[in-house]
């Protein structure tokens, strides 16, 4: 009989949690709907909870005919025999859609049960705790499969807008020359949500907005806006290149907040001092970015939700229109959500006989140029994993050094604290671009 390439076993370890349901899900009827997951492949969600194969069914939306394949097994314990009684599969992916804390011994568990071979691990963000943790789950993990089995998943590096900003740094020759200390004053990148920590108080209150975000999400968008051109697209160029630049990263202050109301929220200790807000400051000391400092701020119950990034240039040297009023700064921004977009925020002349300047927005927005839609980010990342392809994920050593860099901001000086729905007063004495004024830009 041929060997069927497209016909997976994908094990969903947290089944019943807020991932799975919100975004795993949905983006395996994606790609059932496109082929990548072919007829005859099975997801089998496991957890400590109990579900029959069709309340497990019925937990998520949408009629997909990869529903009927949905079954539920619970624990682990018998899970190769119950898989094989399924058929013969020529992969078996693990999603751990889990706490931190039961990484290691859920893999050692899938081992001990007998996945030996042909078995893929995606692990979720944030691997571990601190870098001691994330150095134990790697040494634990490699213990149990192989490097080219892992994916540390981090889905920011799989959104479009993120994906773009190599193509637009290395695929164009007018942005390099001037991708330095020489021409670019700061950078900042924002990462605001409206929503508080709902339904996953018991997680995020032993995380924290540092861990949850930072650690991970941000860096990820920070090191690919600084690294250095890659050698090549492989894999291991692009993780070199960003190591590289996160080698030099350098935490210098940083500002720990807390919505007022947060310790009243589901599952969150009473006396909790988890931030939900940060201000950080850094900077990447390098020959390209010595002086530039990098401004990071994020948070839960903001005003609105929005992630951008704004590159803010330093003014023209040997100004040519002294006495002409205050020129506002060149500013490259990137919108990366809600709407995805680039922005050059320039100077042009107003029409008319006087030397009148005013800014200009000159823009690319994915809304307007691609009308069907962007493929989401687990879509693209659970593909990238069946086709064994690790470009788009985060290697062990760069893990480990990013918890590294971040510990003196991990539980930095005393929390304070922000009302719901308000941005709190900045901290930094950073000039925070207002990302709202290029909000209608791209809508
Ligand atoms: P949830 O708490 O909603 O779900 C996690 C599931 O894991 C639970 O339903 C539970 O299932 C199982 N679980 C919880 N504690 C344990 C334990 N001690 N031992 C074994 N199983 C446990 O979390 P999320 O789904 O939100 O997040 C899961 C992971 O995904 C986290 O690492 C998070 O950072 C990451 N993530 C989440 C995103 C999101 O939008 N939710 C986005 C990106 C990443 P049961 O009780 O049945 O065992
Ligand atoms: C997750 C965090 O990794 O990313 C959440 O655990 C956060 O707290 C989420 O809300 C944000 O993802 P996105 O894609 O909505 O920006």
């Amino acid at each position: 009989m041929p060997i069927d390439f497209s016909k997976f076993a994908i094990v969903i370890l947290g089944a019943s949690g807020d991932l799975a349901r919100r975004k795993l899900v949905p983006a395996l009827f994606k790609l059932y709907e496109t082929g990548v997951i072919g007829k005859g492949s099975i997801v089998v969600g496991t957890g400590r909870s109990e579900f029959t194969d069709s309340s497990f069914r019925e937990r998520f939306e949408g009629d997909s005919p990869l529903k009927e394949n949905f079954y539920y097994h619970r624990g682990l314990t018998g899970l190769k025999a119950y898989i094989e009684s399924k058929g013969h599969f020529e992969q078996v992916v693990f999603f751990m859609a889990l706490p931190p804390e039961v990484y290691l011994t859920t893999a050692q568990a899938i081992r001990a049960e007998g996945f030996e071979k042909n078995v893929r691990l995606i692990i979720e963000k944030p691997f571990g705790y601190d870098y001691e943790s994330a150095r134990t789950i790697n040494t634990g993990l490699l213990e149990c499969y192989p490097e080219t089995s892992l994916f540390r998943i981090d889905h920011y590096l799989a959104k479009e807008a993120v994906l773009n900003i190599l193509v637009f740094r290395f695929a164009n020759s007018l942005f390099e020359p001037v991708w330095n200390s020489k021409y670019i004053d700061s950078i900042q990148i924002n990462a605001c949500e409206t929503l508080g920590v709902e339904t996953r108080g018991d997680y995020f209150d032993k995380t924290g907005i540092i861990r949850d975000m930072v650690q991970n999400h941000l860096t990820q968008l920070l090191l690919l806006l600084t690294m250095d051109r890659p050698a090549s697209l492989e894999a291991e160029d692009i993780r070199a290149s960003k190591l590289k630049a996160l080698e030099s990263v350098e935490y210098r202050e940083c500002h720990r907040r807390q919505y007022e109301g947060y310790r009243n929220e589901p599952r969150v200790a009473p006396d909790s001092v988890t931030e939900t807000y940060a201000e950080l400051k850094l900077t990447i000391d390098n020959d390209r970015w010595n002086g530039v400092p990098v401004y990071l701020r994020v948070g839960k119950a903001l005003p609105r939700r929005g992630t951008e990034i704004g590159i803010v240039f330093k003014p023209p040297q040997g100004f040519l229109f002294d006495g002409f009023g205050t020129i506002p700064p060149n500013r490259i921004i990137f919108k990366i959500q809600p709407s995805e977009g680039i922005i050059l925020d320039v100077t042009g002349k107003e029409p008319g006989s006087d030397v009148n300047m005013t800014n200009t927005m000159l823009r690319f927005c994915f809304g307007e140029k691609y009308a069907g839609g962007l493929t989401d980010a687990y879509q693209k990342l659970i593909a990238d994993v069946l086709a064994g392809n690790q470009t788009l994920f985060v290697s062990a050593v760069e893990t480990e050094l990013s918890w590294k860099k971040i510990k003196p901001c991990l539980s930095a000086g005393k929390l304070g604290f922000y009302s719901r729905g308000n941005l709190p007063e900045g901290s930094l004495g950073a000039d925070w671009i207002d990302f709202e004024n290029y909000g209608d830009v791209c809508m």
